[in-house]
């Protein structure tokens, strides 16, 4: 292809933004969505295994409880043993076995298994590294998401995919690719990347002016100067990179995204399944154009972090601010980790029930049992290589049975909260390119906050530019990036009578990852707040704070400017130019309240600060609970459902403050108090 026609096609696939083609659920597709109530199931692989084995193992599932499997998302080479020819058979009496056993399906396109034969006819499909690497066959995810070629069988095979199961009643819904991860580093990736700059600054002066290149001579005569990286580069240009990368992914899942849906029932949803905190680009912005969030859920180590699970699920649950889903999760082990340990008895379904606390209305496992070859051998599955059932297998179908008791209970249930924190891309990316220090991390202070807060509150992890007029608190740590309409939008909010933090670093840079001229928070902040941000420092001891506690990793020297502004707290003695200093101010603003919190603190000095802000924060869902038990809650018009989880080595026995009914129970029963034994879950519906 002439380059300019690659040019064209990369300028029209590329620059213009997907998110606004579907940016709400199909009506139908989120009505299917709502109308569903716990699926359970797992991965499965039909096209590893002789179809004489097939039943044996859906039967098996269904012994477990389990309603749904996920299919078909490495299968490239079976549907399309070659170039052109597929071969959908198989799959049709895989996905018809399923219906016999009561399974639903969800479907995955294979995209990230691209087969031999394409790749080594179009080699331009494979992905190069940074490092300008080309991948070679044998492993997955060696694509390049630019390639148009690629794009070609993409689109081709989700429109066989689609054209052929779009309409089949057993397809709950539909899973692009998996797990995007790695952006490709070649020829096309460069001439899109040229053309995104192009269309987002129009001139190259432009761009030379906002990312002030007259630094290092590094201004640019045009934009095919400008080189790819993603680390160890000019500030401006690494967040752009990563604004590229987000709209290329959009992009590349929206183009599935559309012939799956002009080919299917509206009913059928569709979703793509992510990492957690994974960094590669805006998960938001890639969700606008999807109907559910989805994510896999995998501790290699063998031991639950519980705080860290709470965060995660919460910051998948915001994707789309709805229920989400499981897609993947371990059953027992990985074999990607240092040392690939078990989870201790019970944590399985632990782990499961916390899903559906904070808002997942499916868990599936990964994987039903190990290819017979392969780079996975090693990953714990629920039967052996052998087909046998492996131990973990019973406290799977335990909590599958529990799921079916409990479904109807939950069934158009979601987590309800009154409390916010802001979670931003741009601002995460922003400190991480500059870290001033390594004791800085930005989910560590949510996760932080989080450990604040208890395990009693249902919190809301969110996009800053999400509505916040219902929250009663909204915390933004570290809330780095904030052009002057993102301060307007939270100003607004305040003024409305919401209670705004700011964490420290919040408010340095503006859209263009510079420093904000008006200094920090940004001016219309900082004439909001009659405070501004005088000196930041790293620190390498903690310096402790007034009345409590100390700030860890990082402490802002603020200074006030108007008699309005109160302070908080102050930093005692430590690294001398903070001593005495303000540390929190607050100003009220409108109805609402507005308070900047300069300093990383610890658990201490957090609590301290809550005292001091007098925050209005929503009582905990059961006062005077043991420290290791977490209550989570789901509500509906009608009632509410509670799990309750001690998470804990020692049993515990928790006090309810109304009766309710358990719904694990073999015969649901009124129950004023519960016992739970380590690791034990309790479900119990309140009617309101
Ligand atoms: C990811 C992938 C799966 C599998 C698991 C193993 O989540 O999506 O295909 O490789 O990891 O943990």
């Amino acid at each position: 292809m002439p380059s300019q026609q690659l040019s064209a096609l990369l300028a029209a696939l590329l620059v213009i933004p997907q998110a606004t083609a579907q940016a709400r659920p199909q009506p139908a597709a989120a009505t299917a969505l709502r109308q569903q109530s716990l699926e359970f199931g797992t991965a499965w692989y039909p096209e590893q295994w002789p179809e004489s084995r097939w039943e044996t193992d859906l039967q098996m599932m269904q012994d477990a409880h389990m309603n749904v499997v996920r299919i078909a998302e490495f299968a490239w080479s079976t549907m399309e043993p070659s170039e052109g020819r597929f071969e959908f058979v198989w799959l049709d009496r895989a996905i018809a076995l399923a219906a016999k056993h009561n399974m639903k399906v969800v479907l995955g396109t294979p995209t990230a298994a691209p087969p031999a034969w394409l790749t080594t006819k179009y080699p331009d499909t494979l992905r190069v590294d940074e490092n300008g690497t080309r991948a070679e066959h044998g492993n997955r995810q060696h694509f390049s998401f630019t390639s148009p070629t690629y794009r070609r069988f993409a689109i081709r095979i989700a429109e066989q995919m689609a054209k052929h199961y779009g309409h089949n009643p057993n397809i709950l819904g539909w899973q692009i690719d998996n797990e995007l991860a790695a952006p490709s580093f070649d020829p096309s990736t460069r001439t899109a990347w040229h053309a995104w700059l192009r269309h987002h600054y129009g001139t190259v002066a432009e761009l030379n002016r906002k990312w002030a290149t007259a630094y290092w001579s590094e201004a640019y005569d045009t934009f095919d100067e400008v080189p790819m990286h993603s680390t160890h580069e000019h500030p401006a240009l690494l967040l752009d990179w990563k604004r590229f990368v987000t709209d290329t992914w959009i992009d590349y899942v929206g183009v599935q995204v559309a012939v799956i849906r002009s080919n299917s029932a509206p009913a059928q949803w569709i979703t793509t399944n992510t990492m957690h905190w994974f960094q590669g680009f805006d998960h938001y912005k890639l969700h606008v154009n999807l109907d559910l969030a989805a994510w896999d859920d995998y501790y290699q180590e063998g031991h639950l972090d519980v705080v860290r699970n709470m965060v995660q699920h919460d910051l998948v649950r915001g994707f789309k601010q709805q229920n989400f889903w499981v897609m993947e999760t371990q059953p027992g082990f990985v074999n990607w980790g240092n040392v690939n340990a078990m989870l201790p008895p019970g944590v399985v379904r632990e782990m499961a029930w916390q899903a559906v606390g904070h808002g997942a209305d499916a868990v599936l496992y990964w994987q039903w049992r190990p290819a017979p070859n392969g780079q996975e051998e090693y990953h714990g599955s629920l039967l052996g290589g052998d087909g046998k059932p492996v131990p973990v297998l019973k406290e799977v179908a335990r909590t599958g049975d529990e799921f079916a008791r409990a479904a109807d209970a939950l069934r158009g249930t979601e987590v309800h909260a009154d409390i916010a924190i802001l979670q931003d891309y741009d601002s995460h990316w922003a400190v991480t390119f500059q870290p001033q220090t390594i004791k800085y991390d930005y989910e560590t202070e949510i996760t932080n906050l989080y450990r604040a807060f208890g395990m009693a509150r249902p919190i809301d992890l969110i996009a800053p530019t999400a509505d916040l007029s219902h929250y009663r608190v909204v915390f933004a740590p570290g809330l780095n990036v904030l052009p002057d309409a993102l301060a307007q939008h939270l100003l607004d909010y305040v003024r409305n009578g919401g209670t705004l933090v700011l964490g420290a670093r919040s408010g340095m840079k503006d859209v263009d990852n510079a420093l904000q001229t008006g200094g920090q928070p940004g001016s219309l902040l900082i004439a909001a707040l009659g405070a501004r941000v005088a000196q930041y420092y790293a620190l390498d001891k903690p310096q402790p704070m007034l009345p409590a506690g100390a700030a860890t990793a990082w402490a802002e020297q603020l200074e006030t400017l108007d008699a309005g502004t109160r302070v908080l707290m102050t930093y005692g003695k430590g690294n001398g130019w903070l001593d005495g200093a303000p540390a929190a101010v607050e100003h009220s603003v409108g109805k609402g309240h507005l308070i900047y919190l300069g300093a990383t603190l610890d658990a201490a000095g957090m609590q301290a600060f809550l005292q001091a802000a007098k925050l209005p924060l929503p009582e905990p869902l059961l006062a005077s609970i043991p420290a290791d038990v977490e209550v989570m809650e789901r509500t509906s018009p009608q009632h509410h459902v509670w799990i309750i989880e001690n998470h804990g080595q020692e049993p515990r026995h928790v006090d309810l403050a109304q009766p309710a009914n358990n719904l694990l129970a073999s015969q649901p029963t009124a129950v004023k108090s519960i016992d739970l034994e380590p690791h034990g879950v309790a479900v119990l519906e309140v009617v309101k």
